[in-house]
């Protein structure tokens, strides 16, 4: 080789390229984010030499997620449901939500959450539009780690309706079903009305959809009613309770099902006393299931509403 010539030979290699792109990041002034870019970069371009990714195949994935970006609207997150279906989200929130013993796990928070619901009492039903489910109450007590009731902490709840959908994707997206907000009273108590939780695709009309077709997977999540937890001094906490017969419970799209939150839905063919007390005749479901909340830590928990303005700065709504 003639002399000098080693110094024209940059960047040659697969691994050339790789160390000259690491060097190039290796000056970013932000300590996290240089961690970041520089395990993302390592990674990436193992994937891509693993893989031994064609250009064909590179542009494949350019386009899907162009089409994933065109599809994203106030209603429909593609990327989220990316991140969901290859079970980032779930990896994330294992790492981001550490809790001791005892406490109630969180899991994703998913797309349909809506701010703004309306503040029910005790009792209140959030499926009053519903008229096929089987009306079914929702009972328990929010508490600490010690069992001590926590008073006044707040439920915020969202369910899929009997027929699948979020109000959201329906079709008066204006209006606002199977929402609704409670407080547990000063023996940490509360109670809400509505039907019995059904299972549901998720969205799958997009590059998600084609994705999962493409591996043989399918887009059901198990029936679940969503719910974030708030009280002052405690960290709040994004979790679901699950039915506990729910075929899915063991393949759900999105894996967010955690032994913990699954719950008892018991049916009972006339109603129990407090059923009969709300005005429900006929057959009733009940489940119960109690919060456990953990102190509030010296950095706070970015919760539910972080999370929802972050989206709504997506363009969701
Ligand atoms: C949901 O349960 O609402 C949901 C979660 C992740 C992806 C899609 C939907
Ligand atoms: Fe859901």
């Amino acid at each position: 080789m003639p002399d000098g010539q080693d110094k024209l030979q940059r960047s040659t290699t697969e691994d050339d390229i790789t160390a000259a792109v690491l060097a190039r990041f290796s000056a970013t002034p932000d300590p996290r984010l240089r961690q970041i870019m520089l395990s993302l970069i390592k990674h990436l371009h193992e994937f891509v030499k693993e893989v031994e990714l064609s250009e064909a195949e590179w542009f494949q994935a350019i386009e899907i997620l162009t089409e994933a970006g065109k599809m994203c609207s106030d209603k429909r997150q593609e990327f989220i449901l990316f991140s969901d279906t290859l079970g980032v989200s779930m990896v994330v929130d294992l790492i981001d939500h550490r809790k001791p013993a005892g406490a109630t796990e969180s899991t994703v928070f998913g797309p349909f959450h809506r701010l703004g619901a309306a503040d029910m009492p005790a009792g209140g039903n959030i499926a009053h539009r519903d008229t096929v489910g089987i009306p079914t109450l929702v009972s328990g007590r929010v508490l600490d780690l010690d069992g001590r009731p926590i008073a006044n902490a707040e439920l915020d709840v969202w369910q899929a309706q009997t027929n699948g959908l979020y109000d959201s994707q329906d079709n008066n997206p204006g209006e606002w079903h199977m929402r609704g907000k409670f407080r547990t009273d000063s023996e940490g108590r509360y109670l809400l009305r509505t039907v019995v939780p059904v299972n549901y695709p998720i969205p799958s009309d997009g590059p998600v959809g084609a994705m999962l077709k493409a591996t043989g997977r399918h887009p059901w999540r198990p029936a679940h009613i969503h719910f974030v937890l708030t009280a002052d001094g405690y960290d709040p906490v994004t979790t679901h309770i699950f039915d506990r017969t729910d075929p899915y419970l063991e393949s759900d799209a999105v894996f967010a099902v955690k032994e913990s939150l699954i719950c008892d839905f018991t049916r009972h063919d006339s109603p129990t006393p407090e059923a009969a007390k709300l005005g429900i005749i006929g057959p009733v479901c009940t489940a119960e299931f109690d919060f456990v909340l953990k102190p509030a830590g010296a950095v706070a928990q970015t919760n539910v509403h972080d999370a929802q303005h972050r989206l709504a700065a997506l363009g969701a709504r």
